[in-house]
């Protein structure tokens, strides 16, 4: 068959135009006149800007010398936005080509193919309204995580917090060591969120959470078939972290086997997925954490010497709430607050009994524990103030069952000096006057007929930093 050009460009999907040196459309095929929605009779042999959607196309084609010149051809691709008459709104994107005369070499013809984007550039502004959702989240995640949400004021916390705004910026790998519930995950995330990797994920894995053979899978991901039932590809903990943190909580449940390739990863930056024939590159930064003794676990050999030293560069510890009671009224204040914004029932704070026997209690579950407590009280507490009677009964009973070393009247029965029984009842007023007037220095101090410099004065012999920074800062480091 010989085939007519025309036929075969009116058989294409994309729309093919041609524009000859006068400016006169010669060709105008099929998909065009879909594309454009006008009837090709209306536009052929005539000039091709007087078009009003051809406009920004005629600026690609521009006049040089009353003759189509290559001119901005060199731009060559176009995209813009065609509106139908019924209303309609559909993107293109046209590609210019320009056709030369055989004997002068001249531009004697340009010729447009145009494409269909709309679903494309649907696609691509989803993209882009999806990243910049992104980027307010993640926003608000690092204000979130910022070392400011990790409440108080003992030196213990802030010799932690300084520690760990040393460490954020750099990729040293960072320990964290105390029990449950005093915030390591918190302050794993504050050294993330405050880091050059901010922008990337934190991905945390706890490693007493799965069996062996399961957690390689989670850590390292796995291969299509790698065994009977991958039957798609899974990325691990290390890839889902590329650029950003891995958080590997309680770091002593691993067994020797993943021991040993956590510390390849470490130490080569290289792991492989399972059932993968090449190896991956693994950029994480690793803040590791736990809630034992590792050195104990090192000597028993349970726990490899290697990756303990590997891991053991930069430690941490945060320190249990029982042996930084002071810390009790700064952070009964903060929850009381934040479960007033999540549940909208306002509790102004606690009597002083209570927090007695708050601050009696050994805290064993630490801040988690704390912040349990205090979401109930405030759930079941009826008054604007929280009392003896809103606590939960263990708490009470655990609090009178202790050999309750009356502060208040000193501990003479172990030896103790006058000197240490008035600084005792001291503080204990002091942190009970603070309470009282919500934290208002000023307001305590009167309460207790002190100046306020004496007031600071004595406060900052409780814990030093205490009145010298109110609100601890990361620049204040
Ligand atoms: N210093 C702190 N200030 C405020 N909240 C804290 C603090 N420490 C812990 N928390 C809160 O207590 C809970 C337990 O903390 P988490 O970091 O998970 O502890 P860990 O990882 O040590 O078990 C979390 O909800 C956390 O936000
Ligand atoms: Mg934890």
């Amino acid at each position: 068959m010989k085939y007519d050009l025309e036929y075969v460009l009116d058989s294409a999907l994309d729309g093919v135009f041609i524009v000859a040196s006068d400016h006169r459309l010669v060709l105008f095929n099929r998909a065009c006149e879909e594309l454009y929605n006008i009837s090709r009779e209306d536009v052929m042999d005539k000039a091709y800007w007087k078009l009003s959607d051809f406009q920004q196309s005629w600026d690609i084609i521009s006049k040089k010398g009353g003759k189509i010149s290559y001119g901005e051809l060199g731009a060559k691709i176009e995209r813009m936005e065609l509106n139908h008459k019924g209303g309609r709104q559909v993107w293109v994107e046209t590609i210019y080509t320009p056709i030369f005369d055989k004997e002068n070499g001249e531009i004697a013809y340009v010729m447009g193919v145009i494409k269909d984007i709309t679903e494309l550039k649907r696609v691509e502004d989803e993209k882009k309204c999806l990243q910049n959702e992104l980027v307010t989240i993640r926003r608000e995640l690092e204000s979130q995580y910022d070392f400011s949400t990790i409440v108080g004021n003992s030196p213990q916390i802030l010799h932690a917090l300084k520690l760990a705004a040393k460490v954020a910026p750099q990729n040293t790998t960072v320990m964290l060591a105390g029990e449950s519930g005093t915030g390591k995950e918190l302050l794993a995330k504050a050294i993330h969120y405050n880091s050059p990797r901010a922008s990337r994920p934190f991905v945390a894995l706890n490693c007493s959470a799965f069996p062996d053979t399961l957690f390689e899978s989670e850590l390292f991901g796995y291969e299509k078939g790698a065994f009977t039932g991958a039957d798609k590809a899974k990325p691990g903990k290390i890839a889902l972290a590329s650029g950003g943190t891995l958080f590997l909580d309680e770091v002593t449940s691993m067994s020797p086997p993943t021991q040993a390739k956590i510390l390849r990863v470490i130490q080569e930056r290289e792991y492989e997925p399972l059932g993968a024939v090449r190896s991956k590159i693994a950029d994480i930064r690793i803040i590791a954490a736990t809630n034992k003794e590792l050195e104990t676990l090192v000597k028993e050999g349970t726990f490899r010497e290697d990756l303990y030293y590997r891991l053991f560069v930069y430690p941490i510890t945060l320190p249990p709430l029982r042996e930084r009671i002071e810390d009790l009224p700064t952070l009964i204040e903060t929850l009381l607050r934040k479960f007033h914004h999540a549940m909208g029932k306002s509790v102004r704070g606690v009597s002083p009994e209570a927090l007695k026997v708050l601050m009696e209690y050994h805290w064993p579950g630490n801040v988690r524990e704390l912040q349990n407590v205090i979401e109930r009280m405030m759930i079941l507490s009826k008054e604007d103030r929280i009392d003896v009677a809103d606590l939960p009964r263990y708490l009470v009973d655990s609090a009178r069952t202790r050999p309750l070393k009356s502060k208040t009247t000193g501990d003479l029965s172990k030896g103790m000096s006058l000197e240490n029984s008035v600084h005792q009842v001291e503080r204990e007023l002091i942190l009970q006057a603070l309470q009282k007037c919500d934290n208002n220095k000023t307001r305590a101090a009167r309460m207790l007929g002190l100046t306020r410099s004496t007031f600071r004065y004595k406060l900052s012999k409780i814990s030093p930093e205490y009145s010298l920074v109110p609100d601890y800062k990361v620049g204040s480091v």
